[in-house]
């Protein structure tokens, strides 16, 4: 059975075990998805301790985590990092290994070091908490001695997002680079800015740092060869955020010196990782193309997001490559604000022209994307009557 099938399966039979008082709704849809991966006797746990937490839906409830396809993040469409955990990666958490990992001794997340390296062709990896710290961690890692700068796109979550962490924690310079074709960063982009070894007052580029996918979309695979090249044949350093991806780390001596600074390390790691390996097998899948992962569900879902605003007559900034729909709000004369609130009138939550899609909403689609529809459609049906055409519209969530 299809995700989308088994959903709909879970929630008919939740509906009417709740009916009869069982537990709740989401609960029991939540405990059906950890079924699939047989961890039987740790969703019986869940069930047992969750009974009574309310709807979701904009509403306050107890505990969000414990919702999984069925929680609020089904109808949020400002990003991919609104998920909640599934059901099997709780159940995940409840058997993990809990040692310590500072001791480097705890099996979970041992494990899920061997197996990022294995999957992508590193030497080892390392385990990190969020992106921003992947970043820093392997920045700081391969920056030295300044005077020293890393050239990037000018709009790298790096720069622009990362409340100055580079430069304080590396004492880099940024030479940011607009792409020419709008997109992604070329080796044409990148020779043009690159500041070679020799004048110190140049802040020689020691790191090229790219970030894949970026804004959702992807560098070419080609486009990432031919700028490692480049970097090689000059003695420097790459790093790729690939934060909207997952990115797999080596673990160098260094990285182990700043990753106690920065305290990447910390007891019972186990608790985080369990589920971290259950996000990459089911969000990948097994296949060498993501067969049997969800990424490619939300990615499908993005195209047919994307189809149905330009049905409605919209155009998007960027291609659709992934999971961003990014709605040309200026060319529609929409406001992000008017669009934001028909969203919330439709009960989605959106955050101006940019739209995300993920498992959640894959998994809930008929209901989520109805909606989208929904408001998508009212916002182009009110173009030029009393919109403030565009008072935001020449804006954008992000430096577009
Ligand atoms: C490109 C990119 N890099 C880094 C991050 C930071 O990740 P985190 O929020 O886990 O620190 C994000 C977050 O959305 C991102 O989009």
């Amino acid at each position: 059975m299809s995700d989308v099938g088994r959903t709909k399966e879970c929630h008919k039979y939740a509906r009417v075990q709740s009916l009869k008082g069982k537990a709740s709704e989401n609960l029991i849809v939540c405990a059906f998805q950890s079924w699939k991966y047989e961890r039987l006797e740790a969703v019986a746990r869940f069930v047992s301790m969750a009974k009574g937490i309310k709807d979701s839906m904009g509403k306050s409830i107890q505990n969000k985590t414990w919702l999984g396809s069925a929680g609020s993040a089904a109808y949020d469409f400002r990003s991919d990092t609104m998920t909640t955990p599934t059901g099997s990666m709780l159940a995940a958490i409840a058997s993990c290994s809990l040692q310590d990992d500072v001791f480097q001794e705890d099996d979970t997340t041992n494990d899920l070091e061997a197996y990022c390296a294995a999957i992508t062709g590193k030497e080892s990896a390392l385990f990190v908490l969020s992106g921003t710290m992947g970043n820093q961690l392997g920045l700081r890692a391969l920056l030295t001695q300044p005077p020293h700068s890393v050239l990037c796109d000018h709009r790298s979550h790096i720069v622009t997002s990362e409340a100055g962490g580079l430069a304080v924690l590396t004492s880099a310079m940024v030479s940011p680079v607009t792409p020419r074709n709008g997109l992604y960063l070329t080796l044409a982009d990148v020779e043009a800015n690159f500041k070679p070894e020799g004048r110190v007052i140049d802040c020689p580029t020691k790191v090229i740092s790219l970030e894949n996918t970026h804004y959702g979309v992807i560098t070419p695979l080609d486009e990432v060869r031919k700028i490692s090249a480049f970097a090689r044949s000059r003695g420097v350093k790459m790093h790729c955020d690939g934060a909207p991806t997952v990115g797999g780390m080596r673990r160098l001596a260094s990285h182990d010196i700043f990753g106690k600074q920065l305290a990447a390390g910390f007891g019972s790691r186990a608790s985080v990782t369990a589920a971290g390996r259950v996000a990459i097998e089911e969000t990948f899948g097994k296949g060498p193309n993501g067969e049997g992962g969800l990424l490619r569900h939300s990615h499908a879902t993005a195209k047919k997001v994307e189809a149905m605003w330009r049905e409605i007559g919209g155009t998007t900034k960027f291609p659709v490559d992934t999971n961003v729909v990014w709605l040309d709000l200026k060319a529609a004369g929409i406001s992000m604000a008017r669009l934001n609130q028909i969203g919330k009138e439709e009960g989605l939550l959106l955050m101006g022209d940019r739209l995300v899609v993920h498992y959640q909403i894959y998994q809930n689609a008929e209901d989520t994307l109805g909606r989208l529809r929904r408001a998508l459609e009212r916002a182009w049906g009110e173009r030029g009557r009393g919109v403030p055409a565009g008072a935001d519209a020449n804006a954008s969530i992000y430096c577009t």
